[in-house]
């Protein structure tokens, strides 16, 4: 997509699964092939609370992972501000500047264990918008071994809304890991619910699935045969 458009507006994901991505366009870049200088970029969601220097926060892990990496321009670079006083300003900001950007055109994501979306959480609204949320005891437990002091994580985060996600041209769903492989499932053969943030994707006309083997064993047929194509 880069390389076709390179004033892209990208939805960027943190936690595991996307290292290895990171990696790669890191490689990309110091090996000349792509370029982010064009590039508006707007994270999925942030813990409440959490300054950008603390190494726990999606900040720190965005400039170490990527931003301090590449060639991006800084002033493109969108983070949700967790210190911001006035939060719902900050959320209502955040909107404001995806529609200034053009929308998003492409949003990668990767799945929690119960099927949270950035952090949409399971009962979030497929209406919902970007906004502070309650995460769960699930999401708590996940998460609390990426902090020095588990203690020290938050309990309150804020999200890019499932209706802004909803609403990027194209959606890339990353999931690796057979911790994964259930709830990839559920995602996309079993309902469409709330009870699956991830579900609602499939409503999406543009999704493209991308997981590792271990975490689609739960999409092959009895015959042990990809039933369907995972992408669309
Ligand atoms: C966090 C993020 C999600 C991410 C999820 C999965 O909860 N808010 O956006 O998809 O972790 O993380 P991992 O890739 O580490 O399993």
């Amino acid at each position: 997509m880069l390389d076709q458009n390179p004033r892209a507006v990208l939805v960027l994901p943190t936690g595991n699964t996307p290292l290895s991505l990171y990696q790669r366009l890191v490689q990309m870049h110091q090996d000349g092939t792509i370029t982010f200088s064009a590039t508006t970029t707007f994270n999925l969601d942030e813990y409440h609370g959490l300054s950008p220097d603390d190494p726990g926060s999606y900040a720190a892990y965005m400039h170490h992972e990527f931003f301090d990496r590449v060639d991006v321009d800084p002033r493109r670079v969108h983070l949700l501000n967790s210190l911001a006083a006035d939060v719902e300003a900050e959320c209502r900001a955040y909107e404001e500047a995806i529609r200034q950007a053009g929308g998003i055109d492409l949003a990668i994501l990767g799945i929690g264990r119960n099927g949270h979306i950035a952090f949409n959480e399971p009962g979030s609204d497929f209406a919902s918008r970007t906004r502070r949320v309650r995460l769960t005891a699930q999401t708590v437990a996940d998460n609390q071994t990426l902090f020095a002091d588990p203690a020290r994580m938050p309990r309150f985060a804020l999200t890019m809304g499932i209706g802004t996600i909803m609403e990027a041209r194209r959606v890339l769903l990353l999931a690796s890991g057979p911790r994964k492989a259930e709830i990839l499932a559920r995602a996309l053969r079993g309902e469409v619910t709330t009870d699956v943030p991830a579900s609602v994707l499939r409503l999406h006309p543009r999704l493209t699935v991308v997981a590792d083997k271990d975490a689609a064993i739960g999409l092959a047929d009895p015959k042990g045969e990809a039933s369907e194509e995972v992408a669309s």
